[in-house]
Parts: structure tokens; sequence; C-alpha cells
């Protein structure tokens, strides 16, 4: 190698690390949830509940998403515990009759019809999908691709795609390669309405 193209690859390199770390950082908006909620204090050993508790298929059949205050205003009318996060939710939200304006990580383009129904009633779990969220402890930050509008979701976390587990990304080919192993068919009709 010359010391020129030495030099070349010698400053090219640390700009590409730069660039592909910094990338994703351009190209998405973090977005704070409203409130923090702790799915491992419902389902886990101190709660004690299901899944269906909170979110289950309404009395048309349909999936009714994330629960509205409703669901939570027999246990919380009065706090029980001493966290700041209950109380902030007890005053700012319940008692106010506020429902708590979530973003949905897996937020879809409106183009796209998904019925939960029918995934749940084949038995795919919400793992396969959503991965550990219904255990985990904490929200992390919402994060939109500022070009499209959709949630990082979408893709998955990594830029690359590389080594992704079955619920990092939810892309049309993702949502395609399940059917096709299920022998669904794939008529864009079905998930384009
Ligand atoms: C006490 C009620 C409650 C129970 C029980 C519960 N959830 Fe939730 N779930 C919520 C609330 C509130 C949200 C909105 C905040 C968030 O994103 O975590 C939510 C959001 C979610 C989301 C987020 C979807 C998205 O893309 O943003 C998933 C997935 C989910 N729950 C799965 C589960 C699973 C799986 C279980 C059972 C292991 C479960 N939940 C049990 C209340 C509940
Ligand atoms: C079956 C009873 C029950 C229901 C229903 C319930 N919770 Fe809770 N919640 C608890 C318990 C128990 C705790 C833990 C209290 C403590 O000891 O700090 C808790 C704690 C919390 C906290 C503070 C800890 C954290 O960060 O999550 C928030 C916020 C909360 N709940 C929100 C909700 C929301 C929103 C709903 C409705 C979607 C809901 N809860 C429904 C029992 C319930
Ligand atoms: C086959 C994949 C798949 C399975 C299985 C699945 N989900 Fe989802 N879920 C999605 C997709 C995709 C969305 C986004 C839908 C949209 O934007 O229209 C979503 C959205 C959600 C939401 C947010 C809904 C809203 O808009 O308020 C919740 C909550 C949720 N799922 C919980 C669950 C739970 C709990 C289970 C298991 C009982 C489950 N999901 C099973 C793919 C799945
Ligand atoms: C892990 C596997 C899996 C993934 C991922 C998955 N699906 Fe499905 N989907 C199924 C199965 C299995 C059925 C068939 C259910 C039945 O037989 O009723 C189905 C059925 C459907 C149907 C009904 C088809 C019809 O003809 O009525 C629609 C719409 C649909 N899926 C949309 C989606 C979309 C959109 C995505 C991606 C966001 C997705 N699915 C991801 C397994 C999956
Ligand atoms: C199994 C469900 C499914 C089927 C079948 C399907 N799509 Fe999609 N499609 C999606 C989902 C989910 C997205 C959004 C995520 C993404 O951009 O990959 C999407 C996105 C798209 C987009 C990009 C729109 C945008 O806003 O970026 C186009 C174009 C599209 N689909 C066309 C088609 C055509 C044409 C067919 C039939 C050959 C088809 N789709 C079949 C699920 C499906």
């Amino acid at each position: 190698m010359t010391s020129r193209s030495f030099a070349f690859v010698a400053g090219l390199t640390p700009a590409l690390v730069v660039g592909w770390l910094g990338f994703p950082r351009l190209l998405y908006k973090r977005v704070e949830q409203p409130l923090s909620f702790s799915h491992k204090v419902h389902t886990g050993e101190k709660g004690g509940m299901a899944c269906a508790d909170c979110h289950a298929l309404g009395p048309d059949g349909r999936f009714t998403g994330i629960p509205r205050l409703e669901k939570c205003a027999g246990c919380h009318a009065q706090p029980i515990g001493t966290t700041a996060d209950e109380k902030r939710f007890v005053d700012d939200y319940l008692n106010k009759g506020q429902e708590v304006p979530w973003l949905v990580y897996s937020r879809q383009p409106d183009n796209v019809h998904f019925p939960h129904a029918v995934h749940i009633g084949k038995k795919v779990p919400c793992e396969r999908c959503h991965g550990p969220h219904g255990t985990t402890d904490t929200l992390r930050a919402w994060q939109v691709n500022r070009i499209s509008g959709y949630s990082r979701d979408i893709w998955g976390p990594r830029i690359t795609r590389a080594f992704r587990r079955p619920w990092e990304g939810m892309k049309m080919n993702d949502c395609i390669r399940c059917h096709a192993e299920r022998g669904q068919s794939s008529s864009c009709l079905a998930c384009h309405k």
C-alpha cells in the first residue's frame, strides 16, 4: 500500500465508523412515553395477572389493544404502593378520566390491515411478534423514522437487520415469510385495504 492510499484508508475507516454509529441517531427521533409502565409488576409474582386480563378480544371479536382506564380503576382507585409513577398515573390520568396517550412501538402504516384475532386464534404466541415486552420493567423510548414517519420497530433495532431475533422487525417480508411457512395466502388485498 502506498502511503497516500494508506492515509486514505486511515481517514476513511473512522469516517465510516462514525457515520455508521451516527446514522440511526440522525434517522430516528426519540420520544419518551408519557408515563412509565412496568409489565413485570403486573404480570410477575406481585401482580399475578394474565395478558388477557388487560389485552383481550372485545365483545365484537376484535382485539382491544392497549387497555383503557376502566381496566385499571378497580385496583388503582386508591394508590396501592408508594412509587412516584403510580401516584402520577392516579393523579394525572385516572382521577381526571384522561386516557394515557401511549405510543405504540409496533404501529403499522395506515394502509396495512393487521387483525390480531386471527393470529391469536391460530396460537401464534404474543412473544413471537412482540418479544419479551409483556415482562419488561420499564418502557424504552419510542423512536420514529424522520423520513417515513414509521416506528423504528417496523424495521427492527439494527440497521443491517443481521442476526435478528424473530420479533425484531415487522416489515412486509417478515409477515409474508411466516404466512408462506404456514401455508397462508399472501394476496395483496389481505393485508392492504
Ligand atoms: C395491567 C394491565 C396489563 C397486563 C396484565 C398486560 N399488559 Fe400489555 N400493556 C398494558 C399497557 C398499559 C400498555 C401500554 C404501555 C406499554 O407499551 O407497555 C401495554 C402494552 C403492551 C404491548 C405494546 C404494544 C406496542 O407495540 O406498543 C405489548 C406487546 C403487550 N402489552 C403485551 C403484553 C403481554 C404479552 C402480556 C402478558 C404477559 C401483557 N401485555 C399484560 C397493560 C397490560
Ligand atoms: C389487579 C390489580 C391491578 C390492575 C388491574 C392494575 N394494576 Fe397497576 N399496579 C398493581 C400493583 C399491585 C402495583 C404495585 C404497587 C406497588 O407495590 O408499588 C401496580 C403498580 C402500578 C404502577 C407503578 C409501577 C409501574 O411503573 O408500573 C403503574 C404506573 C400502574 N400500576 C399502572 C396501571 C395501569 C395503567 C393499569 C391499567 C391498564 C393498571 N395499573 C392496572 C395492580 C394493578
Ligand atoms: C403475528 C404477530 C403478532 C402476534 C402473534 C401478536 N401481535 Fe400484537 N401487534 C402486532 C402488530 C403487527 C401490531 C401493530 C398493529 C397495527 O398497527 O395495526 C400489534 C399491536 C399490538 C398492540 C398495540 C395495539 C394498539 O394499537 O393499541 C398491543 C397492546 C399488542 N399488539 C399486544 C399483543 C398481545 C397481548 C398479543 C398476544 C395475546 C399479541 N399482541 C400478539 C403483531 C402481533
Ligand atoms: C408468526 C407468523 C405470522 C406473522 C409474523 C404474521 N402472520 Fe398473519 N397470519 C398468520 C397465520 C397462521 C394466519 C392464518 C390464521 C387463520 O388460519 O385464520 C394469518 C392470517 C393473516 C390475515 C388474514 C388472512 C385472510 O385471508 O383473511 C391477515 C390479514 C394477516 N395475517 C396479516 C398479517 C400482517 C399484516 C402481518 C405483519 C405485520 C402478519 N400477518 C404477520 C401468521 C402470521
Ligand atoms: C402478509 C401481509 C402483506 C401482504 C400479503 C402484502 N403486504 Fe405490502 N406491506 C405489508 C406491511 C406490513 C407493510 C408495511 C411495512 C413495510 O413497509 O414493509 C407493507 C408495505 C407495502 C408497501 C410500501 C408502502 C409504504 O408506505 O412504504 C407497498 C407498495 C406494498 N406493501 C405493496 C404490496 C403489494 C403490491 C402486495 C401484493 C403483491 C403486498 N404489498 C402484499 C404487508 C403485506
